[in-house]
């Protein structure tokens, strides 16, 4: 594997469930694969759960890790082409790419929508750099537009929680104080899309999401009838995706939020969120305390989801020159 940005990298997605339960069972069945193997963890944007998890990943493969804050100690990187430097950002993109991959085998990103031009976060401008020019495998670890290490792990909770072979699946927007990505909820679309599971969307109107993330998704605008018997509900909040409001919010609409009431509708269904959560925003107390919330054992599948992605990645990767094989932008 040279890539994990999306659901399509992981091949027959079946298999690479079967491989993550392996996997979580026999987590350290597998340090020989990444001896003397390093992978460096970009982070542009703040995080939690993808920091530990991943460094425990790499931790499990006998791999060691190396941590950039990007915004915390290094120099400020100038992303665009063509400009003159003459302003508060040191290095451009361009040479810290290659020169970040000189020093590791693998590397992960995590690098956010920015807002100010939605062509520029959709078309992956950070994410795809790093694919282009550090001439080592790159994985998501949240792009401007996806989070599919959240989504490959949500995918292994359902498949751990599920007590009918097709079980019913619903995605909900939720209140939020500030204006979010689309990334976990496109990610989410995108996996559910391929799982074997009944997928609905719900939201208010206005909070349609990318069609090429929806596809055959059914989208129901009553979040209450979108609740019956589903056997999970998975709460997040993003901004609006269409041209002429995009990264905007335009609810703060509490009724949105799940609560008991909304969840007896459903067929006793298990409450899912990524992490970290508003509480009494998105979900009240009552909910993501109830026996019914599985939010830990979903965040502590994070683990499992990019342990299978970086020993994906290590058994491709290629004998190493000593000469480095990393690309020089040009
Ligand atoms: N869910 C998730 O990605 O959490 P962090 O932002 O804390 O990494």
């Amino acid at each position: 594997m040279r890539t994990f940005t999306n659901v399509k990298d992981l091949g027959d997605l079946n298999a690479a469930i079967l491989e993550a339960l392996e996997v979580k069972k026999n987590r350290f069945n597998y340090k020989a694969l990444g001896e003397n193997k390093t992978v460096m963890l970009v982070f542009f944007n703040s995080s939690l759960r993808t920091r530990l998890s991943s460094q425990k990943a790499a931790m499990n493969l006998g791999m060691n890790s190396m941590v950039l804050d990007v915004n915390q100690g290094a120099w400020r990187l100038e992303t665009e082409r063509g400009v003159v430097m003459d302003g508060d950002k040191t290095e451009h993109l361009l040479e810290a790419i290659p020169v970040m991959g000189a020093y590791c085998d693998i590397i992960g990103v995590r690098s956010f929508a920015q807002f100010e031009n939605k062509a520029d976060d959709y078309s992956e401008k950070v994410l795809n750099q790093f694919i282009k020019y550090s001439g080592r495998p790159v994985f998501s670890m949240e792009s401007a537009i996806g989070h599919p290490l959240q989504a490959f792990a949500d995918l292994i909770t359902i498949e751990e929680f599920k007590t009918k072979p097709r079980p019913k699946v619903v995605l909900t927007w939720a209140p939020h104080p500030k204006a979010l990505p689309q990334a976990v909820p496109n990610s989410f679309a995108d996996f559910m899309n391929e799982a074997d599971v009944d997928f609905v969307i719900t939201h208010p109107e206005g909070y349609e999401l990318d069609p090429q993330f929806v596809r055959g998704a059914k989208v129901e605008y009553d979040q209450k009838k979108a609740f019956e018997d589903a056997g999970f509900i998975y709460a997040k909040n993003w901004s609006a995706f269409r041209d002429d409001v995009y990264g905007q919010i335009l609810s703060k609409d509490m009724n949105w939020t799940v609560d008991a009431e909304k969840m007896s509708l459903t067929d006793s269904a298990f409450f899912m969120h990524c992490l970290p959560v508003r509480r009494n925003m998105i979900v009240t107390d009552e909910v993501i305390e109830s026996p019914q919330s599985i939010v830990i054992p979903e965040a502590a599948n994070r683990e499992i989801s990019c342990q299978v992605v970086l020993k994906r990645m290590l058994e491709g990767l290629a004998p190493k020159s000593p000469e480095g094989d990393f690309a020089v932008a040009k």
